[in-house]
């Protein structure tokens, strides 16, 4: 059987997820600083409100509606706030299969997207199993992270359809400030392209907004049209409920949710549970959010008394999301580093290759860690870093 070239040519481990499967099988406890699953990290959820928001009657009955129920896409407007109405939504199983449905409506095979880099790395395949490239465009650390809007605009070709962002971007926390957004939407308007924003992380801010885009939806009116990106799975840290949302906004938006509205037809992908839970699940998650930006806040704290001990060793800002980047004296590659930090100190790190950053010398930590598993696992790693 022949499979199609948009598949990887093989499927096994990098070497890292080899390394610890192997060291878990003899028995090794390893401390995980990747964890992104919230589920996994103590956080205490409202456990008999949600299985009972889970189990209304509604649940029983099948009434798709290709855009997704009426009443959750409400309560997702409302969420947002912001003017944005169940009319300019578009429910989805997760923020991943949305990316599917955007490319699927936006491009043809060959088509060229540009992804963010740094960045959270499932772009590249994410656009290659719908028949497009994902060219990474560069941002720059000055002081803050920074697009880089030249390189941004030099990579545009013929072939380009839209431009991807991620506000706050994960893994570097940046959030887009207004002068960027103003020059983003300007560009894609001048190249006829689409901008999809995801915003995911955007209810975890670690600093005041400032003159930054805490969402895109700040923007009325874009010049071009914006497909913004978010689901459950961050911003109420419910990720095994699957359900994600596409929300549209300037020229083509209404054209492009009515084509997106055709393509989900296809699959009808969202159970009817979670679209009937959503409106009481969005309630729930306020509170869930704000452990979670304690635990966050906390672990920077943790982090930086850490690191004032260990003069070769720094923290990146973060402006937001669930990531820190560590900086270390760059003398081996990351990945090499990661390895050893995981054989000699059995603590789980990703290293920035992981994540396109750029050379070597970039861990990234999660902030989702339990405070004291963090607190250890810093210890355990210093004396080989
Ligand atoms: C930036 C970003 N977008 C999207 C996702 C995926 O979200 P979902 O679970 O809704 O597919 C993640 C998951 O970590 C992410 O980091």
């Amino acid at each position: 059987m022949r499979l199609s070239s948009r598949l990887p040519q093989g499927f096994e481990p990098n070497a890292l997820t080899a390394a610890l499967t192997r060291l878990r099988a003899q028995g090794r406890e390893v401390l995980d600083l990747t964890v992104s699953n919230p589920t996994r990290c103590g956080f205490t959820y409202p456990e008999a409100e949600i299985r009972q928001a889970l189990s209304q009657p509604t649940v029983l009955a099948y009434d798709p509606d290709p855009q997704g129920a009426r009443a959750a896409r409400e309560a997702i407007a409302a969420h947002h706030g912001h003017g944005l109405r169940a009319e300019n939504l578009l429910l989805t199983a997760s923020t991943s299969e949305g990316y599917g449905l955007l490319f699927k409506l936006l491009g043809d095979p060959g088509d060229e997207v540009l992804v963010p880099s740094p960045s959270y790395p499932l772009f590249e395949w994410l656009a290659r199993l719908e028949g497009l490239l994902a060219r990474p465009v560069p941002s720059y650390f000055h002081d803050r992270w920074h697009l880089d809007l030249g390189a941004l605009e030099a990579a545009v070709s013929p072939r380009t359809r839209a431009v991807v962002v991620v506000n706050p971007n994960n893994p570097t926390g940046h959030f887009l400030t207004k002068a960027e957004w103003a020059a983003l939407t300007s560009l894609c308007a001048r190249y006829g392209l689409a901008l999809l924003v995801d915003e995911v992380f955007a209810d975890y801010a670690l600093e005041p907004a400032g003159d930054r885009m805490a969402t895109a939806l700040l923007d009325p009116d874009p010049p071009c049209p914006v497909f913004l990106l978010s689901g459950l799975s961050k911003v109420a840290a419910l990720p095994q409920l699957k359900l994600g949302w596409i929300a549209g906004r300037g020229p083509g938006a209404a054209a492009g949710l009515e084509a997106l509205a055709f393509l989900a037809d296809q699959y009808l992908s969202v159970s009817a549970p979670v679209q009937a839970a959503a409106p009481r699940l969005l309630e729930l998650a306020r509170p869930i959010r704000a452990q979670i930006l304690e635990r966050l806040q906390a672990n920077l704290t943790v982090l930086d008394a850490a690191l004032a001990g260990q003069p070769p060793l720094s923290r990146l800002p973060v402006e937001g999301g669930w990531s820190v980047l560590l900086r270390r004296p760059a003398v081996d590659a990351d990945e090499a580093c990661a390895l050893r930090l995981l054989e000699e100190a059995s603590v789980l790190i990703y290293p920035g290759s992981f994540f396109d950053l750029p050379g070597d010398g970039h861990l990234v930590l999660s902030l989702l860690t339990g405070e004291s598993g963090f607190s250890e696992g810093l210890h355990r790693i210093f004396p080989w870093l």
